[in-house]
């Protein structure tokens, strides 16, 4: 394997002290020589340099706002930077390291100084950078492994359930659909972050995932519940949410663990307080609870169940648009009815499927 030599951007109005420095080393590094920041700018990003080595006194260029034009390119805003002034004055010193310098050497250097400085830097910026990366990609594969285990859980699920074949891929799908509206309408825009987004789609499958603990008897029941069976079937969010507390106390501060268990607690109560298992009201119910609600109910409408064939895409709208600030929480309902046609469409994937 190749190793890519690092590069080391030298930024000096006098190009002889440039031929100097590049001379010093080239025996390193890759040196790019530019004779101030605003030539030096367009190139920076292409270079992806691991250190810059800067004269503090150039002219026309102030030795702060160098540096926050530098620091102000994401991509290279870490790299360290040395400066090379002829400043003596404990002030001026602490005004350099406090506007982003990470080292400066006193005009009269001698090269070996640079030298050290620079290899010292680089080593230390490319090793933060490995960690950086290794970390990623440590984030990524316990992301994906917690995927896998989702979709296994939910698998599980739906293999005790075999009356609600596919609901827990589908909730999943029109999930996302759901909160992809609600960010281009900005509802709840403070909390429907990124993660929260992520982690709300990855846990939608597991909604139902307290239905491994009521019996095969009423959970397959050919034909609708009798009102003792429907209580005994209210239990499936108590018995998930149990099951992801027990998680939640041996892991703190998980946001995913949360979000899995405002879901499997909270699909089914509603905005008016009508709902299970706590008759929670508006905003007293967790966001992700009153999202989940929609993918769930639309669901079930369109899906045929013992007691009912399926609804049409059509009717299942009309009767989700009629329950908007009843059962539903209307900013969401709205969202709904913004992006029922994707809806229909996920419907439809999955039936052809
Ligand atoms: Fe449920
Ligand atoms: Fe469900």
């Amino acid at each position: 394997m190749t190793t890519k030599t690092p590069r080391v951007v030298v930024i000096d109005d006098s190009k002889l002290k440039q031929a100097f420095l590049k001379n010093i080393l080239a025996q390193d590094y890759t040196v790019f020589t530019f004779s101030s920041v605003k030539e030096a700018l367009p190139h920076l990003e292409s270079i992806a340099p691991s250190c810059f080595l800067m004269d503090m006194e150039r002219p026309g260029e102030d030795p702060v706002s160098s540096i926050q034009s530098i620091r102000s390119i994401p991509s290279i805003s870490e790299v360290p930077i040395v400066m090379i002034t002829s400043i003596n004055d404990v002030e001026s010193e602490e005004l350099l390291l406090q506007c982003g310098c990470d080292d400066y050497v006193g005009n009269r250097f001698a090269p070996k100084v640079i030298c050290s400085r620079v290899t010292h830097l680089v080593e230390l910026y490319g090793y933060r950078k490995e960690l950086e990366k290794r970390v990623e990609e440590k984030m990524q594969s316990v992301m994906e492994l917690q995927d896998a285990i989702m979709l296994m859980l939910s698998d599980l699920v739906e293999c005790r359930d075999t009356l609600t074949s596919g609901h827990a891929r589908r909730t999943r799908a029109y999930a996302s659909c759901l909160m992809k509206q609600m960010l281009a309408e900005g509802s709840y825009k403070d909390q429907l972050t990124n993660d929260f987004v992520r982690d709300l789609i990855r846990a939608a499958p597991l909604h139902d995932v307290g239905k491994v603990g009521i019996p095969d008897d009423i959970l397959n029941k050919p034909a609708q519940l009798s009102e003792v069976e429907f209580e005994a079937m209210k239990r499936h969010t108590i018995i998930g949410a149990q099951a992801i507390r027990h998680a939640i106390m041996k892991i703190h501060d998980n946001s995913f663990l949360k979000i899995l268990q405002d879901i499997a607690f909270t699909h089914h109560e509603r905005w008016d307080g009508s709902g299970y298992p706590l008759g929670l009201r508006e905003e007293s119910i967790p966001l992700a609870g009153r999202i989940m609600a929609i993918p769930d109910v639309y669901d079930a409408l369109v899906s045929t169940r013992p007691y009912k064939e399926p609804f049409s895409h059509e009717k299942a709208l009309s009767i989700i648009k009629k329950n908007i600030g009843t059962h539903f929480d209307p900013l969401i309902g709205n969202a709904f009815l913004h992006c029922e046609q994707q809806f229909k469409e996920i419907s439809q994937t999955y039936k052809d499927m």
